[in-house]
């Protein structure tokens, strides 16, 4: 798949809308808990804002407030998280269409972003309303996608926007991509995916896209509980738990932990989303734990994606020991199983501008 990118394009006197995902957890006092997609527009961010006499509007959504305004979603409370990861000074606008958007761009200073209010406040996003798309391309003149978390969403942001303003992919889609591909279509063998943690109904068609080219997919977590309970059948490639920790089965047991770190170690490719067990309360993340540490000490090229598992590798401070971390959990499994992702095909080359 090629896209239409950013190094295609003179942003010179542009005014820019830059879909990103800052859809991040907060903790109770409203701070940003992980940084990482705020970090990851940086280089496009600061590329696009290079050229003179730009302007640059960041737009994301934020939580799932159902398409109408609600404070506790508002993208207000990460502003000063947005300035502190891109280094630049950022004027958030209380609004993503309309006249207050028009007016913050016209006295944008040089330099200065804008973060735009929650997309999801509007109903129109979720529906992809060519009108509410309209009213967010409005004030723009160029499109950018640096979401890949979203590209799974057809959402007037993601697919409506760039039908009406030139699109192109920022740097990061086109890392996760060319990485993605790398797993999916040019493994190192032998090749292996751990799966893990919840919704089957997500991970399922992953497991049935791998277990046609990997050598191996290990299956913990709830997945794995889900499959035993719901006799779902795969071929012998797939392996499920031979035991738990305790009847309850919050975590794989010392037997699969030692088959799986086995196959773990020989393998040259790892694909993994999701915990092995209830990784978040002692003592139930000893699994996880072992199948991290085995993929940190094997040889192989460990590709990590997901909320859960960024979560895992955050809680032991390994982010920089993967040798790629994807932003995106619904759009990677999406991906990985071989779907076209709608955001993604807004910006191929040869499709509609
Ligand atoms: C994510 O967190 O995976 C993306 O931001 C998409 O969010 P959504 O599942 O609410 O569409």
């Amino acid at each position: 798949m090629e896209l239409r990118n950013v190094q295609q394009v003179d942003f010179k006197n542009a005014r820019v809308l830059v879909r990103v995902d800052f859809n991040v957890e907060l903790n109770n006092v409203s701070e940003v808990q992980e940084h990482f997609r705020l970090d990851i527009v940086k280089e496009t961010i600061n590329y696009i804002s290079a050229f003179p006499g730009v302007k640059v509007a960041l737009l994301t959504h934020f939580g799932r407030p159902d398409g109408k305004r609600n404070e506790k979603f508002s993208v207000g409370q990460i502003t000063m998280a947005v300035e502190r990861a891109l280094q630049k000074p950022v004027t958030f606008v209380p609004d993503c269409t309309g006249e207050r958007v028009e007016a913050a761009l016209s006295s944008l200073s040089q330099n200065t972003l804008l973060l735009l209010e929650n997309t999801r406040f509007y109903d129109g996003e979720e529906a992809n309303d060519p009108e509410f798309a309209r009213a967010l391309a409005k004030p723009f003149s160029i499109f950018v996608n640096e979401a890949f978390s979203v590209c799974h969403r057809a959402h007037a942001s993601v697919v409506g926007v760039p039908k009406l303003l030139p699109a192109y992919a920022g740097f990061r889609v086109l890392r996760e991509i060319e990485k993605l591909d790398q797993v999916r279509l040019m493994p190192r063998r032998p090749a292996i995916a751990v799966i893990g943690g919840a919704k089957i109904e997500t991970k399922l068609p992953l497991i049935r896209e791998l277990e046609k080219n990997y050598d191996a997919v290990l299956v913990g977590g709830k997945v794995a509980n889900e499959m035993i309970d719901e006799k779902i059948t795969c071929s012998e490639k797939v392996l499920v738990p031979q035991d738990f920790d305790s009847p309850k089965r919050l975590d794989i047991g010392p037997n699969t932990i030692a088959y799986y770190i086995q196959i773990i170690k020989t393998a040259k490719t790892i694909i993994w989303n999701g915990p092995m067990g209830k990784f978040e309360e002692k003592p139930y993340d000893v699994g996880t734990g072992a199948v991290l540490q085995a993929m940190l000490e094997s040889e192989a090229f460990v590709l990590i994606g997901g909320g859960e598992s960024l979560a895992v590798l955050e809680k032991a401070n390994v982010m920089d020991k993967i040798g790629f971390v994807s932003s995106g959990g619904g759009a990677m499994l999406e991906y990985l199983s071989g779907h076209k992702l709608p955001g993604l095909a807004a910006l191929e080359i040869g499709g509609v501008l």
